[in-house]
């Protein structure tokens, strides 16, 4: 099956131009390119093969004043939603609970949502099974209510919080230990009846690691911050999966 490829763009770029030159640039099968909300429009005139994502949504329609909500986000053609980036958990404290309530409003609009979990060093360090719990705490509170019809809208990228570029001291993860934790977190899905859900990793992935992360059965794609911005090192690591 096809690997997906998803460009979280985080706040980037600065501007509108640079914005489409580099949407131009990545865009391709099986890539979903996740700009910042006022760059959404213009991409989605010039994107060809890619879809459209979001990096964030809010839970309900209404008067709530600086949100946007899944219905806003379908009618700008985005696919893709993002929930839980841990960056969101830490800087903006959403909770599991507020995660759920995306999670549930996305599937409901009809779009995917690729939710993230994963857990920070000071969990990791006490070795792989605290990890595992911890993800698993994660996902039993963020997928409350979603029931069985709706794994084929819904991604898990596994994104341990040590293993994301812009984090102080941050390292990939081992292709291995990463394979461990998406097998992990595939079997728990399956019990949970979610079977056709995708499991994506996420965390330093570039141009020098991609094929280790991408060419591992279990691997179904990637949520990649930095690299999506360089569109050579991006072409590099779609071509790493072709
Ligand atoms: P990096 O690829 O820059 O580590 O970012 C990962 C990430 O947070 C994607 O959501």
């Amino acid at each position: 099956m096809a690997k997906i490829l998803i460009a979280n763009w985080k706040s980037n770029p600065r501007d509108i131009k640079s914005a489409v030159k580099l949407a131009k640039a990545i865009d391709g099968k099986n890539v979903v390119i996740a700009p910042p909300f006022p760059f959404l429009e213009a991409i989605h005139k010039v994107i060809k093969k890619s879809a459209l994502g979001a990096q964030n949504v809010f839970w309900a329609d209404g008067p709530y004043t600086g949100e946007i909500s899944a219905d806003d986000l379908k009618a700008l053609k985005v696919k893709y939603v993002i929930v839980g980036h841990s960056e969101r958990r830490k800087n903006l404290k959403e909770t599991d609970r507020m995660i759920n309530l995306k999670v549930k409003e996305v599937i409901k609009s009809g779009l995917k949502v690729v939710l993230c979990v994963g857990e920070p060093l000071n969990i990791r360090k006490r070795g792989i099974k605290s990890a595992k719990n911890f993800v698993v705490k994660q996902l039993t509170k963020d997928l409350i209510g979603v029931g069985k019809k709706s794994g084929a809208l819904l991604l898990v990228a596994y994104e341990p919080v040590w293993s994301i570029s812009t984090e102080k001291g941050s390292k990939p993860d081992t292709p291995e230990d990463a394979v461990l934790m998406i097998e992990f977190i595939r079997g728990w899905l399956k019990k949970r009846g979610l079977k056709s859900a995708k499991v994506i990793y996420g965390g330093s992935v570039n141009k020098g690691n991609a094929e280790s992360f991408l060419h591992k059965k279990g691997i179904e794609g990637a949520l990649i911050g930095g690299a999506s911005l360089r569109p050579l090192e991006f072409k590099k690591i779609k071509s790493s999966i072709i």
